[in-house]
């Protein structure tokens, strides 16, 4: 069977990776997928390629449609090995292809797979024939990588937009209109959230120059091509590009005994109190990239860990590395916990916390809340919220 034709002549030739769970510290639950686009015209061209361990399965696909020794070009839009991991197979397998890549790429590429290939360097605003169509480049500069770049083909008014717009996704379907637009959306949101906010506002810079292009389909390297909500998409970047804060509070905790679960959930009622909505994740239930996902459109956090060993929990720090990672500047932050004989998770948060987001006052308390120490967590919460809401008005 051929693969899916998404427009006349140009064939959807990539990967889905049903099994994968883990992409870089990214729980990715549904999957993902690594897109390849196979286009047929005078100059046989293939877009992006898929992670080493694929590529065989690549070029069966390939050889549905055509020999791959038929290849003219490889667009390589990105060198993480997510897209180039079948380079070296493809080297070998099309070797009249060019390698069409940014001169960061190249660089990049010689470092993961030498310089035995027939590199063809672009810069941002390039073009290339290839028959009906002429693919013009757009740099994606840290969209995601250094090298990052966006093909466009005028014929077909498709955007190949490598990682932008993507989503960890699998799915045995390939339009945005034939999946859960909920799911779609929340999958996108979660991708720009775990790989993407750390360069939001160089993709403020990069995305206004989409508008170049008469984008009537989005194809990217993950998930699935939006074609009914383009627009939808575009505008949800612009958005996530400069930063979102919808009012609401996360609660991230962990627990050794109970106490600070206890304060974790008397604090949600606290600022669910104040009219707040609240989402509560316990630390050794949750994946960071899914409380990174809820916070990326939140307000503010609120961090709990009890002290084990005068430190905060591994769990806990866990999450802070990563959300420190991802840079989240702007969302209000505070510590609470319970401690025994001695503190230091308080210490240890509030260190994080200081350096990447916009700290507030927190609270501790001694082994285990009692009746009093309940009601101030709830004030706690009640006040933070009333933070978060001063801020929204
Ligand atoms: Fe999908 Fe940055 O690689």
């Amino acid at each position: 069977m051929k693969p899916l034709e998404i427009v006349h002549d140009i064939f959807d030739v990539g990967i889905q990776d049903w099994a994968v769970r883990d992409f870089h510290g990214y729980k990715t639950e549904r999957g993902a997928t690594y897109n390849s686009y196979l286009i047929m015209d005078e100059k046989i061209t293939l877009i992006d390629t898929v992670k080493a361990p694929f590529a065989e399965e690549l070029l069966q696909n390939i050889s549905k449609v055509t020999a791959p020794e038929n290849i003219d070009y490889i667009i390589i839009n990105h060198v993480e090995p997510d897209h180039s991991g079948a380079m070296p197979a493809l080297a070998k397998a099309c070797p009249k292809a060019k390698f069409i890549i940014t001169m960061a790429g190249k660089n990049e590429a010689v470092q993961h797979y030498g310089d035995e290939f027939a590199f063809e360097v672009v810069k941002d605003g390039a073009s290339l024939n290839i028959g009906k169509r002429t693919l013009s480049f757009a740099a994606m500069t840290m969209l995601h990588w250094p090298d990052n770049m966006a093909t466009y083909s005028d014929y077909d008014k498709i955007l190949f937009s490598n990682d932008g717009f993507g989503q960890h996704y699998a799915t045995s379907k390939r339009f945005d209109d034939e999946v859960a637009k909920d799911e779609l959306l929340y999958e996108a949101r979660k991708y720009f959230a775990n790989i993407l906010w750390p360069y939001a506002k160089l993709a403020a810079k990069a995305l206004p120059k989409l508008g170049a292009f008469d984008i009537k389909m989005i194809a990217p390297s993950h998930g699935v091509i939006w074609r009914s909500y383009v627009a939808e998409i575009m505008d949800c970047y612009a958005k996530w590009s400069v930063g979102v804060k919808d009012g609401s509070l996360i609660v991230a905790y962990d627990s050794m005994w109970g106490g600070t679960e206890q304060m974790a959930r008397a604090i949600a009622r606290g600022a669910a109190h104040a009219g707040v909505t609240v989402k509560v994740y316990k630390l050794s239930e949750t994946p960071n990239s899914t409380i990174a996902a809820e916070f990326f459109t939140a307000s503010g956090i609120l961090f709990g860990s009890p002290t084990l060993n005068n430190g905060m929990l591994p769990t806990m720090g866990s999450l802070l590395t990563y959300l420190k990672g991802l840079a989240p500047a702007g969302k209000k932050a505070a510590a609470f916990g319970a401690y025994g004989w001695a503190g230091g998770a308080q210490k240890d948060m509030e260190e994080v916390i200081g350096k990447c987001m916009e700290p507030l006052p927190g609270y501790t308390c001694k082994w285990k809340p009692q009746a009093l120490e309940m009601e101030a967590a709830e004030k706690f919460g009640f006040d933070f919220a009333n933070a978060l809401k001063e801020e929204n008005n």
